[in-house]
């Protein structure tokens, strides 16, 4: 079908598209009759579904009164919802600044770290991905990056965390680099559509402590891995270590409005108390995605949610433990409802697809990020499908 607009990554003439006829909780119907369970949350957004209650409900609340609003207007609950959401990223000596998407929270995010330290060069990992704007797509190491010919000497690569001896490396990186050039290092916590790789907590670790030694801001990239994604809140919370500034969006508000936000530390809040924050949008902190965050803040700290969630993280490696028993499975890795199978060839996505789940299908990989509210027996349903889709293409 030729279309009036563009499909996002792909050549125009094969791009896949699908017809949406309805949405009912994390199933989409299409104008065919096919009934989807949603298995990616869309593109790793759609934590609460595609149609939750109490997210719609504040969104319409905030249609009704103040539906949108000056960058430096304070309409009601935008205070308190801020501090709602310091409080639950357990961060309340921070900032937030907002913005409307992961692209924008992430270019943002350099920005101000080349500002606060006066130095110019990050420093990222190949295996990444980190939005589309030239900024982040510098900062990305994927396909994405070269394609773009983004500016040759911003970003300097570092070792993967699984490299041998990388944090060694990383350091001699450093001093080839020179301490005094780099800003940052930015680093998915957990990657998302790159194979849901992360380092150990060591490595973590370790690599904080070059920041430190070396006077380089930490950026975690939360973008995907917030909002109880990995089965903690945030990504951070599994390693203990302490970011300078973390981007966030997708989840923020479970994708029902375009919406971001970066947090930084109180030494960068302090500073800003007196230099020019050279950093702004139209939509800032705009009054619908506040209200969509307000709603998904209300969803996460519900007991309800948080006994399914568990409940489901527990079926899903329950569910990939049988996949394992299949000989085109080469390894699982999981964290949460996060999940990257490598297979030993790469399966048409449209297979899945025709068997009512949808999915990210890549090169010899198929990755699974089901809704945070999914049903046991939808999960079960759905990674059966899977399952016999994996046992059928042996
Ligand atoms: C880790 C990560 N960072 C940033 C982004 C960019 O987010 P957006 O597409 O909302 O600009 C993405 C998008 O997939 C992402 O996965």
């Amino acid at each position: 079908m030729k279309l009036p607009y563009y499909i996002s990554w792909t050549k125009q003439k094969d791009a896949a598209s699908f017809e949406i006829a309805s949405v009912d909780g994390v199933t989409i119907t299409t104008t065919d009759g096919l009934r989807l369970i949603d298995m990616t949350s869309i593109s790793y957004q759609a934590h609460f579904g595609h149609n939750h209650p109490t997210i719609i409900k504040h969104i319409k609340e905030q249609l009704d009164t103040i539906p949108m609003s000056s960058p430096k207007g304070i309409y009601p609950h935008k205070n308190e919802t801020t501090y709602k959401l310091l409080q639950y990223m357990k961060k309340e000596d921070g900032k937030i600044f907002y913005t409307t998407g992961g692209a924008e929270s992430v270019e943002n995010a350099l920005k101000m770290a080349r500002d606060f330290t006066k130095k110019k060069i990050v420093l990222a990992r190949s295996n990444s991905y980190h939005g589309a704007t030239l900024g982040a797509l510098s900062a990305t190491g994927d396909w994405r990056n070269p394609a773009h010919m983004t500016p040759e000497g911003w970003v300097v690569r570092i070792p993967e965390p699984n490299e041998k001896e990388a944090l060694k490396k990383t350091r001699e990186i450093i001093l080839q680099t020179g301490a005094e050039n780099i800003a940052a290092i930015i680093i998915e916590t957990i990657t998302g559509g790159n194979g849901v790789y992360s380092g150990t907590k060591e490595w973590w670790q370790g690599l904080k402590k070059l920041c430190v030694e070396f006077n380089i801001l930490l950026i975690m990239d939360e973008v995907v891995c917030g909002f109880e994604r990995t089965g903690l809140s945030f990504g951070y919370m599994h390693y203990d270590v302490e970011p300078d500034l973390i981007c966030l969006a997708k989840g923020i508000t479970g994708g029902m409005i375009p919406f971001g936000a970066v947090w930084t530390s109180k030494k960068i809040a302090d500073y800003y108390e007196d230099n020019i924050l050279c950093c702004g949008l139209t939509n800032y902190a705009h009054p619908l995605g506040m209200a969509a965050m307000r709603g998904v803040l209300e969803i996460v700290h519900d007991k309800k949610f948080q006994e399914n969630l568990k409940h489901v993280e527990n079926i899903f490696k329950i569910e990939l433990e049988k996949l394992k028993s299949l000989s085109i499975v080469k390894e699982i890795r999981v964290h949460g409802l996060l999940c990257a199978i490598d297979l030993k060839k790469t399966i048409d996505g449209k297979k899945f697809f025709q068997k009512g789940i949808y999915l990210v299908s890549q090169t010899n990989r198929i990755i699974l990020v089901p809704p945070l509210v999914i049903t046991e027996s939808l999960l079960t349903e759905g990674m059966g499908k899977v399952y016999e889709v994996l046992e059928e293409n042996l």
